[in-house]
């Protein structure tokens, strides 16, 4: 893979974004227009800052990075990619909308995957020109740091396109899990009922949200406690994904945590807007109940 389109510039993209260049490919980052293509690549640019700043990598190594980064504010560029990423928002109809407009520019021998962290593989090939050349690609956050990425073929994905995803996948330094098309696939199906799970703890007065992640920390040696974890994530994300569990298989013990909708519908989403379970407006995070 020598040029690599990453449509969606959040966490997610940001992150798949830096991992691709910093192993030596080019990358085309594009979102709804151009000014959030740069902002994200201006991101990228103070995360690299900070790892300069403590000498986990050379300054002409981020320069070097930085310059194989180009922001897009179209999807015209992108018949030059070898494979197309889609890193936006968890919603069937965004997605949609792009493997329809990316698709009339894919080259003929070019692959385009989704990050979904969710919804069905083979129900989107749908929506690309080529099902043989659809296929499910699906990172962890932080990008740059954690070691597995997911490949998800549909059913109609053809071998060769799972082969080439999974050395594309190798190529950035990852181990490769293969999941069937299953809604959540392999991580998140057992991930988010965790999460959700632990919402429940905390809405039912079980424990606080300091006790129930120092619980998982220190009794289950994860890194992040399951609410830390979700204001990681995104709350709304978090949402979304459980909300597809439950929809895709109508099995009740997927259904949202009533606080999860709550905090949601507040606006509070995690770290990104501030607030979550922690308020992150100052230096440390501060549990919020
Ligand atoms: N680029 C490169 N390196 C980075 C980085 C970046 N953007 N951000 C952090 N790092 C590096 C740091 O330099 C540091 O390197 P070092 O170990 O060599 O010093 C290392 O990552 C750890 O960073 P920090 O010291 O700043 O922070 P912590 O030690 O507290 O670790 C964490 C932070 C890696 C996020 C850790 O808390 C963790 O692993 N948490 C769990 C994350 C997790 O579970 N992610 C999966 C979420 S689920 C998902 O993504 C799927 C989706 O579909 C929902």
């Amino acid at each position: 893979m020598q040029t690599v389109a990453i449509i969606g510039s959040g966490q997610m993209g940001t992150g798949i974004a830096q991992t691709v260049a910093q192993h030596g490919m080019k990358v085309m980052l594009a979102d709804i227009d151009l000014s959030r293509a740069e902002a994200g690549k201006a991101a990228i640019d103070a995360a690299l800052g900070k790892l300069v700043g403590r000498s986990k990598m050379e300054a002409d190594e981020a320069v070097a990075l930085l310059g194989r980064i180009t922001p897009v504010g179209e999807y015209a560029p992108m018949e030059k990619a070898n494979l197309i990423i889609e890193a936006a928002t968890e919603r069937e109809e965004i997605k949609q909308g792009i493997f329809e407009s990316a698709g009339k520019v894919l080259a003929d021998d070019a692959i385009m995957a989704s990050n979904t962290s969710s919804i069905p593989i083979t129900r989107m090939a749908n929506y690309s020109p080529d099902a043989e050349r659809f296929i499910g690609l699906h990172f962890f956050n932080p990008v740059p740091v954690m070691g597995l990425i997911e490949v998800i073929p549909g059913l109609a994905t053809a071998q060769e396109t799972t082969d080439r995803t999974s050395a594309f996948a190798e190529a950035l330094g990852k181990q490769v899990v293969l999941s069937q098309d299953e809604p959540g696939f392999v991580v998140n199906r057992i991930l988010l009922p965790m999460i959700n799970e632990a919402i429940f703890v905390l809405g039912q007065s079980t424990a606080g949200i300091e006790d129930i992640d120092k619980g998982c920390q220190l009794g289950l040696n994860h890194p992040m406690g399951p609410l830390q974890l979700a204001d990681f994530v995104g709350l709304d994300t978090c949402l979304d994904i459980i909300r597809v569990l439950y929809k895709t298989t109508r099995d009740t013990k997927y259904r949202p945590a009533p606080l999860l909708v709550k905090y949601v519908e507040a606006g509070w989403m995690g770290r990104k807007t501030g607030r979550g379970f922690y308020d992150y407006s100052g230096d440390a995070p501060v549990p919020t109940r």
